[in-house]
């Protein structure tokens, strides 16, 4: 990671949603968020922790602004700044473009940055050797990890990841988290991640805020006070069967 980005000032994130709902095609609606309310701190990292289908992926697209149809408000806020906070966002599935190198796929998201900021990134994920490699080259794992580097490519206020270790093999998904979590210590971004996973939110976050079943709400907020570089397995076991205890199961 760059030194400007190491020395960059993160932004600040504040989220009210009231409700969110869907119209279905039949014309009904259904709610899928209520009354989700959120701040967070420069470069906190925060984790959105709820079962499968309650509306992570919706509450992460409104806070990246790709939603603007629901009740409510969302503020991202630089500090001492005069340009827009920079988003950079990790999707469900990679979305890389196939047509493009990796490395191409990278300076698409970040026109301005150098080579060797690119050359770095991609050293910090693994994937010096693929610079050259079309996405349908990669494994899933690989790819995954052009989406992650892709996100920080922009030098990032906001960072916004969603379940970036999906279908990831348990080891794989385990050594990835573990270089996310250096990355985002050294980055400072203001990061929101939504997973389904107990782990992902344990090992990542600062604060975990835990979502109920459809329509989700926060139905718990867990502060982890240990440093992420401080996290001994007894640790985060013990965060764990916190989390677990308060409602919210592993997958199963
Ligand atoms: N565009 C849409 N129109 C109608 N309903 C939708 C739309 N997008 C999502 N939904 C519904 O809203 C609910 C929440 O979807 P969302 O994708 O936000 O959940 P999720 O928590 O991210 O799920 P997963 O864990 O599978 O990623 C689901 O019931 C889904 O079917
Ligand atoms: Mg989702």
């Amino acid at each position: 990671m760059n030194d400007a980005l190491r020395a960059g000032v993160s932004a600040r994130l504040e989220l009210h949603i009231a409700a969110k709902q869907y119209v279905a095609a039949s014309g009904a609606r259904h709610e899928v968020l209520r009354e989700i309310v959120l701040s967070l701190g420069e470069g906190e990292v925060a984790a959105i922790l709820g079962p499968s289908g309650c509306g992570k992926t919706t509450l992460l697209r409104i806070v990246a602004g790709l939603d603007t149809d629901f009740d409510g408000s969302v503020t991202l806020a630089g500090k001492g700044r005069s340009h827009p906070p920079k988003m950079g966002m990790v999707f469900q599935e990679p979305r890389l473009l196939p047509w493009r190198t990796v490395e191409q796929n990278l300076l698409l998201a970040a026109p301005g940055a150098s080579a060797a900021a690119i050359d770095r990134l991609l050293a910090d994920f693994g994937l010096s050797s693929h610079a050259r490699h079309f996405p349908g080259e990669l494994s899933l794992g690989l790819a995954r990890r052009v989406a992650l580097a892709r996100a920080f490519a922009v030098e990032p206020d906001i960072l916004l990841l969603d379940e970036p270790f999906a279908s990831l093999d348990a080891r794989l998904a385990g050594s990835l988290r573990h270089e996310l979590a250096k990355l985002v210590s050294r980055n400072r971004a203001t990061t929101l991640l939504v997973t389904h996973d107990v782990d992902d939110a344990t090992e990542l976050a600062d604060r975990i805020f835990l979502l109920s079943q459809r329509p989700a709400r926060i139905i718990g907020i867990v502060p982890i006070e240990t440093p992420r570089s401080l996290r001994s397995p007894e640790r985060l076991a013990a965060i764990g069967r916190d989390v677990i205890a308060r409602g919210v199961g592993p997958e199963r």
